[in-house]
């Protein structure tokens, strides 16, 4: 027999061939002569249908079946699979078992197994569509001319200066000499957009892919204290227009070859696991994303006749609930905000000084369901005026080689980064965050 995955074999490519597939049993339905097992392997959202005579299986038990494939006299189905032989590769207690036969179990239930959680339809679905949009955002980049960095993982900087570190020790060290083993506090990395603005100064246009970590105590539906974000930097920027656009562009690239190229698991999910969430998805593509600026914004939260629980006014930072109701108010479509207080911002955020209000020419985007996606900002390019801001926060001698970017060939550029969970969230409509990840990690929890 030849060896199938569950994709070939439902494809109706290899009729009439013998083949050997292995895979989990998704369900099983004994009849008077037959029994009629789905077996699924991951590879697709497609169960396969054996057709056995009877025997001793169960809900969740790993087999290898060899057999046919026939055309299936069933509508719902090209082809199925008659066994002539069935090994139970590894059995499984149904009534152990957490996901029960029949049963759609919400995500909110499944989160409680990360072990075993892979075995239910809306979370392989769901990972399926993760490691789509994965390869989508690589490949925007590549057609865009972007070259990819491994930023590294281990840092000497806090890039954001929100005091979130993780930091990095050897464990139980025997001497002072291992203790102090970088000879500089090192940190786990919460933005790889330092060592991108390094980058960008030889390559113009780059990005990078990867864990980043925060030490955010919050409970929140949208933080992690590790999270994969999507950063970029361009150099040669001439407005922050540069920078919308190239977030425009990924963000609608990525999701169009997500819906192309997972159709079924998309569907599967719009379906059973957010109902109607494909309207909110396709509304969201139809328009150009809308611009404000951030005294705009706060305009607007201004008028509103909805009460919130943080007031607003010039100069406060924007909270999800004001950031979800500025979403609304713009047609319930991703939106832009720019030019943010300066003092809200990190010291590399460039200086408006144009600007009436004392703005950085920073970024955000904004989308339904979740608020901030997107931050980004142009950087501060001019070394005057980055030495005075490093010195006011005491950080000179820290980024001395920050500013030496300035003195070698320095050039207007700027960047921006995407969570790329809360891209899910937004694309699938999923509530929380946790249910986005293989394996979340956030305060208190450290599961596996
Ligand atoms: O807005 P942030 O903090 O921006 C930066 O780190 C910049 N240095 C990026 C850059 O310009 N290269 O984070 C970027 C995005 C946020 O908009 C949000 O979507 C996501 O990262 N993010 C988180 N996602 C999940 N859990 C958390 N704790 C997150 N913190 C930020
Ligand atoms: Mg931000």
């Amino acid at each position: 027999p030849t060896k199938l995955r569950l994709s070939e074999a439902v494809s109706g490519s290899k009729l009439g061939a013998n083949v050997q597939v292995q895979g989990w049993v998704r369900s099983v339905r004994p009849q008077k002569k037959n029994l009629f097992l789905h077996v699924n392997d991951g590879s697709t959202l497609q169960p396969l249908q054996i057709v056995a005579s009877s025997g001793l299986l169960t809900f969740g038990c790993a087999v290898e079946v060899t057999g046919t494939l026939k055309q299936s006299p069933h509508q719902k189905q090209l082809v199925e699979l008659e066994a002539d032989q069935i090994l139970v590769v590894g059995e499984c207690n149904p009534v152990d078992f957490p996901f029960k036969i029949k049963e759609r179990h919400n995500l909110e239930y499944i989160r409680q197994f990360p072990h075993l959680r892979c075995r239910t339809n809306a979370f392989s679905s769901l990972l399926r569509i993760r490691s789509e949009a994965t390869t989508a955002i690589h490949s925007y980049f590549r057609e865009n001319g972007f070259v990819q960095i491994h930023t590294p993982i281990i840092t000497s900087n806090d890039c954001e200066g929100a005091g979130e570190l993780f930091q990095v020790e050897p464990q139980s060290p025997e001497n002072d000499e291992d203790a102090n083993f970088f000879s500089v506090p090192a940190f786990l990395t919460v933005s790889g957009q330092l060592h991108l603005e390094v980058m960008s100064g030889g390559f113009s246009r780059v990005y990078t892919f990867g864990p980043t970590f925060r030490a955010e105590n919050s409970q929140s539906r949208r933080h992690l204290a590790e999270f994969y974000m999507v950063e970029a930097e361009v150099s040669f920027t001439q407005s922050i227009e540069d920078l919308t656009k190239v977030m425009e562009d990924m963000f609608r690239s990525a999701t169009e070859d997500v819906l192309a190229h997972c159709a079924e698991d998309v569907a599967l999910f719009h379906k059973h696991v957010t109902p109607g969430h494909r309207d909110t998805v396709d509304h969201m593509l139809k328009k150009r994303f809308p611009v404000i600026t951030y005294t705009e914004a706060i305009d607007i939260l201004n008028r509103s006749s909805q009460k919130f629980a943080f007031p607003t006014q010039w100069g406060c930072d924007l909270q999800t609930e004001h950031e979800k109701y500025l979403v609304k108010h713009c047609g319930n479509i991703p939106v832009f905000v720019t030019d943010y207080p300066y003092e809200l911002k990190p010291f590399y955020a460039r200086d408006n000084e144009d600007h009436p209000e004392h703005t950085a020419a920073a970024v955000d985007l904004l989308v339904p369901g979740v608020g901030e996606l997107c931050g980004g900002s142009l950087r501060e390019e001019r070394l005057d005026l980055l030495r005075t801001r490093l010195e006011e926060a005491g950080l000179q001698d820290t980024y001395s080689w920050y500013l030496d970017l300035r003195r070698f060939g320095s050039v207007p550029h700027g960047g921006f980064g995407l969570g790329f969970e809360r891209y899910l969230q937004c694309i699938l409509g999923v509530d929380n965050i946790k249910d986005v990840i293989p394996f979340p990690r956030f305060s208190h929890s450290c599961l596996l």
